[in-house]
């Protein structure tokens, strides 16, 4: 058989995407609508993302969704965005199950309506079994709780004598975290254009690489992830040693 030219290498999916969604108030404000428009259509855009996700072959998706911050924005908005992603969230558990997705949210559970904290329950059991990709809500998440959540339960661990204070590597830390069982992201975006890390994954993205689209989280869609994609291909990942070739 004669081949003519090699078969184009396939740009590496990366295993574990993560996604700081920001946007949706400037989504709104430009139509003149009021910000929680720009919040429904970013759910939306959530939603849909998973499933391309999915198709793409990407195994864990996390998608920033509230941050420990974010506490602190009016009482109606905070109102609005904690309706919405339980609506959301039981809307579409069904679906994400029948796709075989397994659903996991971290963050500060304590801080959260009875009525949300029951729907994640309920959605993260349903789902535990499911193999086929791992969505992540990082919902009332921030990373320097997490580290300090995950530092308070070693020197607990320490001081009842679980653990041996010599022997703390970054692998005991990271199992700590909330994300324990999941493993680094390899790419973090974030959409809108800023080009900041807004207390997300801190430890966890040591050595992702970060992409910063322009596009409004609410226009966030197939295409804008396939384009996040494909500059992740072309990246050269050394982790601080020589490149190769
Ligand atoms: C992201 O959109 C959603 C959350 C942070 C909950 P924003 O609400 O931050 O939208 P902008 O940044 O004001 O446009
Ligand atoms: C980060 O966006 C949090 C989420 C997207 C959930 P923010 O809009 O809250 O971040 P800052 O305030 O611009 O840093
Ligand atoms: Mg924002």
């Amino acid at each position: 058989m004669v081949q003519n030219s090699p078969a184009p290498t396939p740009h590496p999916v990366p295993r574990h995407v993560a996604i700081i969604m920001d946007g949706n108030g400037r989504w709104a404000q430009r139509r003149g609508l009021p910000r929680v428009a720009g919040h429904r259509r970013g759910a939306q855009a959530a939603k849909d993302t998973v499933l391309t996700a999915l198709d793409l072959g990407i195994e864990y998706l996390t998608l920033y969704s509230f941050s420990s911050e974010n506490w602190s924005r009016p009482l109606d908005e905070v109102d609005d965005l904690m309706g919405l992603l339980r609506f959301t969230m039981q809307r579409e558990a069904s679906t994400m199950h029948e796709r075989g997705v397994r659903l996991r949210v971290i963050g500060d559970r304590t801080r959260l309506p009875a009525d949300v904290l029951a729907t994640i329950e309920a959605m993260e059991a349903k789902t535990a079994g499911n193999r086929r990709m791992t969505a992540v809500i990082a919902l009332s998440y921030g990373s320097r709780d997490e580290i300090a959540a995950a530092v308070r339960r070693m020197a607990a661990d320490a001081v009842a004598g679980r653990l041996d204070p010599e022997a703390i590597t970054p692998e005991t830390v990271s199992g700590y975290l909330y994300t324990h069982d999941i493993p680094d992201p390899d790419l973090v975006i974030r959409t809108s254009g800023e080009q900041r890390i807004s207390n997300f994954l801190l430890w966890q993205s040591a050595y992702a690489e970060f992409v910063f689209p322009e596009t409004l989280w609410p226009d966030f869609d197939r295409t804008a992830l396939e384009n996040a994609l494909a500059s992740y291909g072309q990246r050269d990942r050394r982790y601080g040693g020589r490149k190769v070739g």
